[in-house]
């Protein structure tokens, strides 16, 4: 079978005409030729296999591109990497290595083709076109990757205890591409990723964060977390996650499974935005439940001020997987945080408790809005109804409010310097007490976000503190 219409770019034929003079053998190999058979489209990362140097392979190519660009080397690795337009070709030459035990450095020795596709990580991932004059665009395909993405399965082209046990980041990859995909893992490669497990320990952070970022944002994140949990991974990267599993009863009360109910949250919101990090939120909302969940004789089930502790649990764990720790974390704790704000105006909406919540919320409120909306997780379809519908009025009630109040980006009607100047004041704690006032009169619509009104109540509080005005 020959696929030339996948690689109609130029590139593909300065490759192939480079290879010629140096007289060896190269297919492009991997995740360019699984997307373009998946119809995925124009896949931007072109992985090329040479049989002999793929350093070599790369400077020719280089000198042959009418742009020449400037090849990058990694000598460890024996690779190279090049830019072509908007194009990125990483030229590897064929291996047959192992890997050494405790990390996932590879012990390299030249190979074929066959003992490279050997060594890759599925069997859809070893997929190969060959670049070569003779047979250009001819598909080389020794474990049936083909029936595999056809028939939606991931398989290791070797024993999968060997595959994942020589990289076990692959154990991550399996449940990415599950999930990305909506594949099935087959049953003996999910029965190593289990017995395996505990070799995820030696990838770095930084590896398991991304393909945890690509499961987060996939369709349906739920497939790959449900994976994570079933395999015992993810007592291991997000032991807070799992910490939320089951259901307690105790006098016949019950509480909700928290684990599976977040991973419906998550869900829900991946059909309403693509923002990674408002996912995250979706992701870990409820983690302080954990932690805080109590039984109470004539309450029930609690899980007092949860919000409070799960924002707190956010900044350890994005430590943890040294993930960053700047405003995208800091945007994930206040989602948490906030995430039970709204939960209240879904029964009853007032134009006060709007203001507040775009006060506190700011320029975040809509993201906030649409996690509370995800969270509706309810199966009573009456209730899903009045608590959409409530969300809805509270939607239109922060369009109106922002309108008339601007509380979204407070700024004080009156500043500090006009409250000193008006009472002939140095700093002190009472200009404090009448800006808080201030603030909390506009929020609670006592008057409006203006300078005279706000004025007029700066010059009643200051009397009542027995301050004197300046003239
Ligand atoms: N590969 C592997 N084992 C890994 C990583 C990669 O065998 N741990 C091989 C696979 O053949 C893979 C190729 O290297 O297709 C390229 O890897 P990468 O660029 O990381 O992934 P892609 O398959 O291209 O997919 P994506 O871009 O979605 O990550």
């Amino acid at each position: 079978m020959t696929y030339k219409t996948a690689l109609k770019h130029d590139i593909f034929e300065t490759i192939s005409q480079s290879a010629d003079e140096l007289q060896l053998d190269c297919y492009v190999i991997g995740g360019f030729v699984r997307d373009y058979l998946l119809e995925r489209g124009d896949a931007k990362d072109i992985d090329v296999v040479a049989i002999g140097s793929g350093i070599d392979l790369a400077q020719q190519v280089s000198k042959n591109l009418p742009t020449n660009p400037k090849v990058q080397v990694f000598k460890t690795y024996g690779t190279a990497m090049l830019r072509y337009n908007d194009i990125e070709v990483e030229f590897v030459g064929a291996r047959k290595e192992s890997y050494n035990e405790d990390s996932r450095n590879p012990v390299v020795e030249n190979g074929t083709l066959q003992d490279d596709q050997n060594r890759r990580d599925f069997t859809i991932n070893a997929l190969a076109l060959s670049l070569n004059t003779s047979n250009f665009g001819e598909l080389l395909d020794p474990f049936n990757g083909i029936e595999d993405l056809d028939r939606g399965i991931i398989r290791t082209p070797l024993d999968p205890n060997i595959t994942y046990s020589d990289d076990p980041l692959r154990m991550m990859r399996a449940i990415r591409f599950a999930t990305q995909l909506n594949f099935k893992i087959e049953e003996n490669s999910l029965r190593a990723i289990t017995a395996n497990k505990d070799r995820i320990k030696i990838i770095t952070k930084e590896r398991i964060v991304t393909e945890l970022n690509k499961i987060l944002g996939s369709d349906k994140p739920s497939i790959g977390f449900k994976l994570l949990e079933k395999t015992g991974l993810l007592d291991y990267i997000l032991p807070e996650l799992t910490a939320l599993k089951g259901i307690d009863e105790v006098e016949g009360q019950r509480h909700k499974d928290n684990f599976y109910h977040t991973l419906e949250v998550v869900d829900n919101i991946c059909e309403t935005t693509d923002n990674l990090w408002l996912r995250w939120a979706a992701l870990l909302h409820d983690i302080g439940k954990a932690p805080t969940k109590k039984f109470h004789k004539k309450i029930g089930w609690t899980f007092h001020a949860h919000e409070f502790v799960g924002s707190k649990m956010v900044y350890k764990l994005f430590k943890r997987l040294k993930m960053p720790l700047n405003d995208k974390m800091k945007f994930v704790q206040k989602m948490v945080f906030m995430s039970s704000r709204p939960i209240v105006l879904a029964s009853e909406v007032t134009d006060s408790a709007v203001r507040r919540l775009v006060f506190d919320a700011g320029e975040h409120v809509d993201d906030l809005m649409t996690l509370c909306e995800a969270d509706i997780t309810t199966k009573n379809p009456k209730k899903f109804k009045k608590y959409h519908n409530n969300f809805k009025l509270v939607r239109d009630k922060i369009v109106e409010v922002e309108e008339r109040d601007r509380v979204r980006n407070f700024q004080p009607p009156v500043s500090g310097e006009e409250i000193m100047k008006a009472f002939n004041l140095k700093p002190s704690k009472e200009i404090g007490i009448i800006k808080e006032a201030i603030k909390e009169a506009i929020l609670e619509g006592e008057i409006p976000n203006e300078h005279e009104a706000a004025f007029e109540l700066m010059l009643k509080k200051g009397k009542n503190l027995g301050l004197t005005i300046e003239n």
